[in-house]
């Protein structure tokens, strides 16, 4: 059956940019789904630059202004793959012009920013989702249908951590293209908004609500030359961020994210510890899941390495054959398949608006309890 013809005008092309193009690109070649994405327009501020990425990717045109693309009458989705802080106003114009809305993470530089942003997708009523995608790693998904089905009963631990070491150097400046996430005004926060997002929205996602967190963040540079302004200018954005946390289901739990950690590149990494079963999960490794089921028979009982590339795990029907893996890239594949699916089934497509929302709620506690040195409420 021919598919319908889905306009998407994609705000940015950087790394994201990539990522979410070549998705859009390879969704129909692999997942049956009732749309076919049309690369209509990519926009960028300098028009060069967005040809040139037009013409790699197969755009049909570019715009240099982000309120002309929302403008324009041919395109169905506004998807926003730029910096922090342009969300919020492509968000909110793109839901009053009746567009869908696919947004980047974090939602918004803060939850007062997300919340209206919410607000403007739920009253235009038009669909929207944010590209939380390691919830749709396969082994990643395996797990929330383990936690779902029961599998660990009762869970006890959530432990999570972020660890990167790229802006060690005191000499690396703050600001502009590849380093807006060191310019707080841009970024919003550090890693508690870049990394430790992330994990929420996993831990949200695999083990409920969260209810109070207690935060500790630390700024290891202090200042750092501004690329934008071509001074020396204090840094606002926390380097490091640790929080505790009580989830709604008693479970304790400790998160960690940090761009000091020497050696470690984008070492994300979660358990959960459960009355009858445990399990692990490594970025790094991304195709496994580290599993321990104390119900197994004593003598051979221990931590199975299960490689989750069969045609019963989640997504992995739709790849290879039984024992290749996939990677990074596919996570945005089937996020953009999920998203066509449920726009076609007339469904919320997950996570939306209003869950990203909730991972901004709890970011803001952490770093309100930075500040205030008690435990502060996760539920805004
Ligand atoms: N889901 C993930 O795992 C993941 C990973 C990386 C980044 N992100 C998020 O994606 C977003 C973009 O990050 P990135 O790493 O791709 O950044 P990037 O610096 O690689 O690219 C940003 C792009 O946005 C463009 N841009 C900036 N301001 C603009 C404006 N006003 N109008 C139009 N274009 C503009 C830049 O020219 C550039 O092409 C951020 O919100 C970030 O937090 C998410």
């Amino acid at each position: 059956m021919a598919k319908k013809p889905l306009n998407v005008g994609m705000v940015g092309y950087g790394f994201m940019g990539r990522t979410h193009s070549n998705a859009f690109s390879q969704v129909n070649h692999f997942f049956d789904v009732p749309f076919r994405p049309v690369l209509k327009a990519t926009c960028a501020r300098d028009a060069a630059k967005a040809k040139a990425f037009a013409e790699q990717w197969g755009y049909e045109s570019i715009e240099t202004d982000w309120r002309k693309l929302v403008e324009r009458k041919d395109i169905d989705v506004i998807d926003i793959a730029s910096p922090n802080d342009t969300h919020h106003e492509i968000a909110i114009a793109a839901a009053k012009a009746g567009k869908m809305v696919m947004c980047e993470k974090p939602l918004g530089r803060s939850a007062k920013e997300s919340r209206q942003m919410v607000d403007a997708v739920e009253k235009a009523k038009v669909p929207n989702m944010v590209w939380y995608n390691y919830r749709r790693v396969p082994s990643v998904t395996l797990a929330k249908q383990l936690i779902d089905e029961g599998k660990l009963g009762r869970i006890f631990h959530y432990r999570a951590k972020f660890l990167q070491d790229w802006t060690i150097s005191k000499d690396l400046p703050q600001g502009g293209q590849g380093l807006w996430r060191l310019d707080v005004d841009v970024a919003g926060s550090g890693v508690t908004g870049d990394l430790l997002a992330h994990c929420i929205d996993t831990a949200l996602w695999l083990n409920g609500g969260i209810t109070k967190v207690s935060g500790m963040t630390e700024t290891f540079i202090k200042e750092r030359h501004h690329n934008i302004t071509g001074k020396t200018e204090t840094v606002g954005i926390d380097d490091a961020s640790l929080f505790l946390a009580r989830f709604a289901n008693g479970s304790l739990a400790s998160f960690e994210a940090t761009r000091y950690a020497r050696g470690h590149k984008a070492l994300y990494t979660f358990e959960i510890n459960g009355e009858n079963a445990s399990i692990f999960w490594d970025l790094h490794d991304l195709h496994r899941l580290q599993y321990f089921d104390h119900r197994d028979e004593g003598r051979t009982r221990g931590w199975r390495s299960l490689h989750i590339t069969d045609g019963d795990h989640p997504y992995m029907d739709k790849w290879w054959v039984p024992g290749l893996q996939i990677g990074y890239e596919h996570t945005f594949i089937h996020q953009v398949a999920d998203f066509l699916g449920a726009v076609g089934g007339g469904k919320a497509a997950a996570p939306t608006f209003r869950d990203a929302l909730a991972t901004d709620l709890v970011t803001d506690a952490v770093l309100r309890s930075a500040k205030t040195g008690l435990w502060e409420s996760a539920n805004g």
